[in-house]
């Protein structure tokens, strides 16, 4: 009995060398050479994670190059507005990434924070990016656990405990903690984040070219597919935005979006969103269309666009863009501010007004 659990153990423990071996050996091989990994610079590294955390490397890697050039270090962001820092920002989504950027590097006094718990206090920053700021920057024993890394361990542990249940995040960050090579984390993290992001990827791994195929129990039990196991489903919201460019001459209108809801602190053309796709006459009699406009305006208006499908993570925004030409004397639309028309590229907009302006303006 004893004999056998010993021998359990040491198969158990020689398994996690194996797979720890085998990772970095892989990665030395098939390292992807990305700029924030040829620095040990904190400030460099906090926003290449920032980026990625939301967003493929192929989509960040310019936005990465065009942000640390403007901003290179604490002082520089720090100092900046935040208009500029959403303007960087523009097109890559998540917005309150970049306004948590922000309000960190002000926090920070001009140098960034050299302990674990200083860097996981920082707005923004949470377990996972602070093991990744701390392992590669200053070498600390962290172990990464992104979705990259949960499935990369379901499917070699051949756990099915869900992703997103307290015992599976535990489970998760204890087996992770285990398998970390404590003399090399910035390389061990690294090289399981790329593996999961190359090798055991999402949809249709190659699994004959794999170098843990040996001993995956994914595999030898034929649960790829299934694995890791999520408990809850994201439920999506459709939502249904009517924008009006408005012409007054040289001049359009927009505000900033203050409330907390999608793209804080962005800006946009006026808007009426509604619980349903409003075909023009219904959008022309609700009243907060009317609302836009002072007594006794008539404007002309045109359908530009209809339906535009817009899909965010949790939501589907299905748009219509009218335009509306109004005297360059007009007071409608009082809570609207007038900026040139030639002027609009200076503003931070969502994607999707971006591709509307591009193409229609
Ligand atoms: N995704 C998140 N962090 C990353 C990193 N440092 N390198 C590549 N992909 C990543």
């Amino acid at each position: 009995m004893w004999i056998s659990f010993v021998g359990l153990k040491m198969k158990y423990f020689c398994s996690m060398i194996f797979f720890s071996e085998i990772i970095l050996n892989w990665y030395a091989e098939n390292k992807r050479p990305l700029p924030w990994r040829s620095t040990a610079d904190p400030y460099v590294i906090w926003i290449s994670e920032i980026i990625l955390q939301q967003t493929r490397v192929a989509q960040g890697y310019d936005y990465f190059l065009r942000f640390v050039k403007r901003f290179p270090n604490v002082v520089a962001l720090a100092s900046a507005s935040e208009d500029e820092v959403m303007k960087y920002w523009q097109g890559l989504g998540y917005y309150s990434r970049a306004r948590n950027l922000h309000v960190a590097a002000q926090t920070m006094g001009g140098v960034f924070p050299r302990t674990y718990e200083e860097v996981l206090s920082l707005k923004g920053v949470g377990e996972y990016t602070a093991a990744a700021i701390c392992s590669f920057a200053y070498g600390m024993p962290y172990a990464v656990v992104d979705g990259n890394v949960y499935r990369v361990l379901a499917r070699y542990w051949g756990i099915d405990t869900p992703i997103d249940s307290t015992e599976g995040k535990k489970l998760f960050k204890n087996l992770a903690e285990e398998l970390l090579d404590k003399t090399r984390p910035a390389d061990y993290n690294q090289a399981i984040m790329d593996f999961g992001a190359l090798q055991c990827v999402p949809q249709f791994p190659d699994c004959r070219a794999c170098p843990l195929a040996v001993g995956c129990r994914a595999l030898a039990k034929g649960q790829v597919m299934r694995l890791p196991v999520k408990q809850h489903k994201t439920k999506t919201i459709d939502r249904y935005f009517n924008y009006i460019y408005v012409r007054m001459g040289e001049f359009t209108l927009i505000r900033k979006r203050t409330e907390n809801d999608i793209w804080k602190n962005l800006f946009e053309l006026p808007l009426v969103e509604a619980d349903k796709d409003l075909p023009e006459e219904e959008l022309l009699a609700c009243p907060q269309f009317q609302a836009f406009f002072v007594e006794g305006e008539t404007p002309v208006i045109r359908p530009v666009l209809r339906n535009v499908k817009h899909i965010l993570s949790h939501r589907v925004i299905y748009t219509n863009f009218y335009e509306v030409i109004l005297p360059v004397t007009s007071h409608s639309f009082p809570d609207y501010r007038r900026i040139k028309i030639e002027e609009l590229g200076d503003y931070a907009v969502p994607r999707l007004i971006h591709a509307f302006l591009e193409k229609y303006v």
